[in-house]
Order: structure tokens, then sequence, then C-alpha cells
């Protein structure tokens, strides 16, 4: 138990394999008053994220999510059939139902801890921009991928329905996020949450660079400088770590799969205090 109320985060719970439920099960505050941010790819299926929020709303004082690719992916086994964004307003709904803050509500200040800052929730998907030397468009950098035999499920899950593609989608919630973040007063720094990473950097330690296009847009790289951050939490990679670029903290917070985190054992803390350490010159 800790002294006083903390500003947690994870993600990539991914609840649909058995393994890592009673993982979910043991999350518990440090305190009553603890918030958590839930950095996407809790599951598959709208049960299984229904099941996995409904435990952590009812035992954090404030729940912030943010979808991931798998939460958009519509599968032959989910009852729920629905693609792309009404997909994603469906989930929105459950989250308002469950007391769940998400990129689609104003944006909490946390008072507690490190604070007062404000809690961003954004929702930015991908765009193919992050692309392996020598390769200059969409349709190079995809061709590259099958050629290489790494291309990632959303291709064939993910549908960006009534977007012509995700890149579109994408682009749209960019422009309306940066429109939202321009709005907050820059004397309240932001905690800014989202699946993929803001920056590029993360990717390049990736095993296979060419899968670095499902992670994230080139039009995000300057908004932890552009926007008061005092830092950015993301996920997607399975490569949890604390970095810094700039002079502001990142924290990748993946909990990952149960092949990822049973060799390297889990991340110490799993639920990753975000607020302690202090933006720096860069
Ligand atoms: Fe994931
Ligand atoms: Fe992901």
């Amino acid at each position: 138990m800790s002294a006083t109320p903390q500003l947690l985060a994870i993600s990539d719970l991914h609840v649909g394999h058995e393994e890592n439920r009673p993982i979910v099960e043991g999350l518990r505050p440090n305190h009553p008053g603890d918030w958590l941010i839930v950095g996407g790819d809790v599951a598959e299926t709208a049960a299984d994220i229904e099941w996995a929020l409904t435990l952590l709303a009812s035992r954090f004082d404030q729940v912030v999510w943010v979808p991931g690719n798998h939460e958009l992916w519509t599968t032959p086994r989910d009852t729920l059939k629905l693609r792309g964004v009404e997909r994603y307003e469906h989930l929105v709904q459950m989250c308002r139902r469950l007391g769940v803050l998400t990129p689609e509500d104003p944006f909490a200040v946390w008072s507690g801890e490190g604070g007062p800052v404000r809690i961003a929730p954004l929702f930015t998907l991908y765009d193919y921009t992050f692309r392996i030397p020598g390769v200059n468009s969409k349709e190079e950098s995809l061709a590259a991928a099958y050629e290489a035999g790494i291309v990632c499920t959303d291709e064939h899950m993910l549908h960006p329905d009534p977007y012509p593609s995700i890149d579109a989608w994408c682009h749209a919630r960019i422009a309306a996020t940066e429109r939202r973040l321009a709005e907050c007063d820059p004397a309240v720094p932001l905690v800014m949450v989202n699946h993929w990473p803001l920056v590029r950097q993360p990717t390049l330690v990736l095993r296979y660079p060419v899968f670095a296009q499902w992670c994230g847009t080139v039009l995000t790289a300057d908004w932890h400088v552009r926007f008061n951050t005092a830092v950015s939490v993301y996920g997607h990679l399975h490569i949890p770590r604390p970095t810094v670029y700039d002079g502001v903290p990142f924290e990748e917070v993946s909990l990952g799969y149960p092949r990822e985190w049973k060799p390297r054992g889990l991340p110490e803390p799993l639920l990753r205090p975000v607020l302690r350490r202090v933006r720096v010159a860069p």
C-alpha cells in the first residue's frame, strides 16, 4: 500500500490469452485513490474487453482507456460484428456504462502525486509512414512486408469503415486530435496516452523493421514538444521500457503475450507509475 494515490499505467493485457487472465485478476490499486491508464490491446472480443474493463473499473478510482488495434479487429469468433468506426463507438459506449474514460470524453485532470496534469487519451492509428529505407510509398511499404512475410493481422481484421483506408481514418483522427490538444491550457502538462508510439524512435529496436509501418505515423512526431507533455504513455510494441526523447519521458507499459513475458519475466512493477520521472531540458 502506498502512502499517496498514484497515476498508474499498463497496456496490451491481451486477455484472450488464457494465461494473461489471472494476471489481470491480480491487478489491484496500491492506494484506494489510484487511477489506472489502460493503453489498448485489452482483447479482441467485446466480451473479453468488457470483462477486463469491468474488473478494473471496480477496483481503481478511475480507469482511462484508449483503443489498440486488437480491440478494433472484427473476428469470426466475436458476437459483435461491427466494423471500424461503428465498432470503436460501440466500445466507447461500453466504457461510458462502466465509468471508464475514453478519447471521446473531456480530458480529466489528475491532481494527486506528480499533478496537476491533464490526461489526454488519444486514438491516432497509423498510416504506413514508418517505412524502411528506400521505400517511398504505402504501396511499396506493404509490398516489402509481404515479400518479407511480416504482415500485421490488422490487414485482415482491422476494417476502417466508413473510411476507404486505415491511413484515411488515421488522418481524420490526427486532425481532430490536434485541434483538441491545441485547445488545452498549456499551463497544465499533458499525459499523452496512445496505443501507438507518438515518435518513431521506439520502433527502431523492432526485430522486424518492416513491421514499423503498423506502429504509428510521422504526423505525431513533434506532439511531445509542441504540446506541454509531462509523459507520453504507449504500448503496442510489447517492449516495456522507459525512454526519453527531446527531454520528455516516454513509457512503454505493455504486458504482452505469454510467450513474451514468460522468458523475460513480468514487467516490474507491472503497474507503472508514470509521473515518477520529470521532464528535463533536452
Ligand atoms: Fe499488443
Ligand atoms: Fe497493438
